[in-house]
């Protein structure tokens, strides 16, 4: 049921997994790239990444022409090892900044804004195509890397994925973090470029009732009957 390539060999690989926010991509997705010696791309850092720099450069993030002017200016870089991503712009390194709630607050917005797409859309193309990777985000396999191997679509109860990112982040307060996931949700699946969607082929792997080995365990599956076909 894979999105089986019959030319996919070892290392040249790709998977994407795409899904709404606290679906539990991330540790998926990096405990998929170690159980298979491959590297990890974390696109929504990315996302998070221009949204930082744009906050920090006092560009209002609502006005769509002010985002769109600057979304060519700031230098952003992705380190693919799973066990130690890293993000950085203009060389500083932003991977505990990028998670902040103004941060959280912005990032659907700017991330709705067709040039800021098409920037990071080249950035996340230049680091895929070496092949051998597992990459996260909303639309891998139906935008940005329409022939991978594998696509996972990974959903979760919002009740679920509420709890879980409040743990994640040591809060208590689930209530706000399911309002702040259910209206990035919104945002992301409403907008006209590249909305978030499960991508023709993809394999729908509901996470509720699952444990995070259970879930890597069959995307692995998964990925080792793509690589056998
Ligand atoms: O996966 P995340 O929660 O870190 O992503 C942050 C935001 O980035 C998300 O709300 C939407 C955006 N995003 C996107 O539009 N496309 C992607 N491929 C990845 C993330």
């Amino acid at each position: 049921m894979s999105n089986v390539d019959s030319t996919s060999r070892p290392g040249s690989l790709v998977i994407a997994v795409d899904g709404t926010s606290g679906s539990g991509k991330s540790s998926t997705s990096r405990g998929v790239a170690d159980r298979l010696g491959l590297r990890y791309l974390d696109t929504g850092a990315m996302f998070r990444a221009m949204t930082w720099w744009l906050l920090r450069e006092g560009v209002d993030v609502r006005d769509e022409a002010a985002v769109a002017a600057a979304a060519g200016r700031p230098a952003i870089e992705s380190g693919t090892d799973p066990l130690a991503p890293t993000i950085t712009v203009d060389g500083t390194d932003v991977s505990v900044a990028i998670r902040s709630d103004e941060v959280n607050a912005a990032v659907s917005p700017v991330s709705a804004v067709p040039e800021v797409r098409a920037r990071l859309l080249d950035l996340q193309r230049t680091v895929i195509g070496a092949g051998g990777i597992v990459v996260e985000g909303r639309d891998i396999g139906s935008v940005v890397w329409p022939q991978a191997e594998v696509k996972v679509y990974l959903s979760a109860d919002p009740d679920a994925r509420a709890q879980r990112r409040t743990a994640e982040q040591g809060g208590t307060d689930v209530a706000s973090t399911q309002q702040s996931l259910l209206e990035r949700d919104r945002i992301d699946s409403g907008r006209a470029t590249a909305p978030l969607t499960m991508a023709e082929g993809a394999v729908h792997v509901d996470s509720t009732h699952l444990t995070l080995a259970e879930v890597i365990d069959e995307i692995v599956a998964l990925a080792t009957g793509a690589d056998r076909a």
